[in-house]
């Protein structure tokens, strides 16, 4: 069975868009989105329009969780005073600028999404199994993916929120971060399409990246009234 994700959106509704149409060409059987679904870029109610239009179900991030309740804050890590103060005006423009519906749209997603493909448990969440904003990057020990296997009922574990994608294996499970469609990280500002394909005996996980106009996408968050400092960010893949 081939799956195919989409990580952290983010409001970038022409990444969505490239991921999207790459996933249906490539002949995936189901597609999820893992949450965050505006923030950063201003396309919020686009992106959420077009996963209802799209019958694309998915999990809540913490964006989500956090746009939806009118939280105070967005649950995002800041690396410093800089990005602090970014990402507060991010979230205060998101609040602003989502629909009611968007609002409705966000508070109905549920926080984890489990199915089977093959005979094999896969289990969706946007960061960490019963926690929506821990940071699990590749490098963790060992122990920790232990830990979070011993959380999650499941053979393979589908996650984002940290916008850089891996593939571990540990322990009979599968781990997979599926990166970032609408703002990575990783140093790659191409949209991140990640397609598992499951047998009853494989996972294999192929991330994909996926050119789309950055600079269109750029030039709407610098006239969008989000600070510009989110195109840059978006041009470098950060
Ligand atoms: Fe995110």
């Amino acid at each position: 069975m081939k799956i195919a994700v989409f990580g952290d959106i983010h409001g970038n509704i022409d990444a969505l868009s490239a991921a999207y149409q790459e996933a249906a060409g490539r002949k995936v059987e189901a597609m999820y989105h893992l949450g965050d679904l505006g923030g950063y870029a201003p396309f919020v109610n686009e992106v959420v329009e077009f996963l209802a239009a799209h019958g694309i179900e998915g999990v809540q991030g913490n964006y989500d969780e956090a746009v939806a309740n009118n939280r105070e804050h967005c649950g995002c890590k800041y690396e410093d005073p800089v990005q602090a103060e970014m990402s507060e005006l991010s979230f205060a423009w998101t609040k602003g600028h989502a629909s009611q519906h968007s609002r409705e749209f966000m508070q109905g997603l549920p926080p984890e999404r489990t199915f089977l493909a093959e005979g094999k448990r896969v289990t969706l969440f946007h960061a960490a199994p019963h926690k929506n904003n821990i940071y699990w990057y590749e490098d963790r020990p060992e122990k920790f993916f232990r830990e979070m296997a011993g959380k999650a009922d499941a053979d393979i574990l589908v996650y984002g929120h940290t916008h850089k994608p891996y593939k571990k294996e540990l322990g009979g499970k599968t781990f997979v971060n599926a990166g970032s469609v609408g703002k990575p990280k990783d140093g790659d500002s191409r949209a991140c399409l990640t397609v598992l394909e499951i047998t009853p005996d494989t996972v294999s996980v192929d991330f994909i990246r996926v050119p789309y106009d950055v600079e269109k996408t750029a030039a709407a968050i610098a006239s969008s009234g989000l600070p510009p400092y989110f195109a840059e960010t978006l041009r470098k893949g950060m």
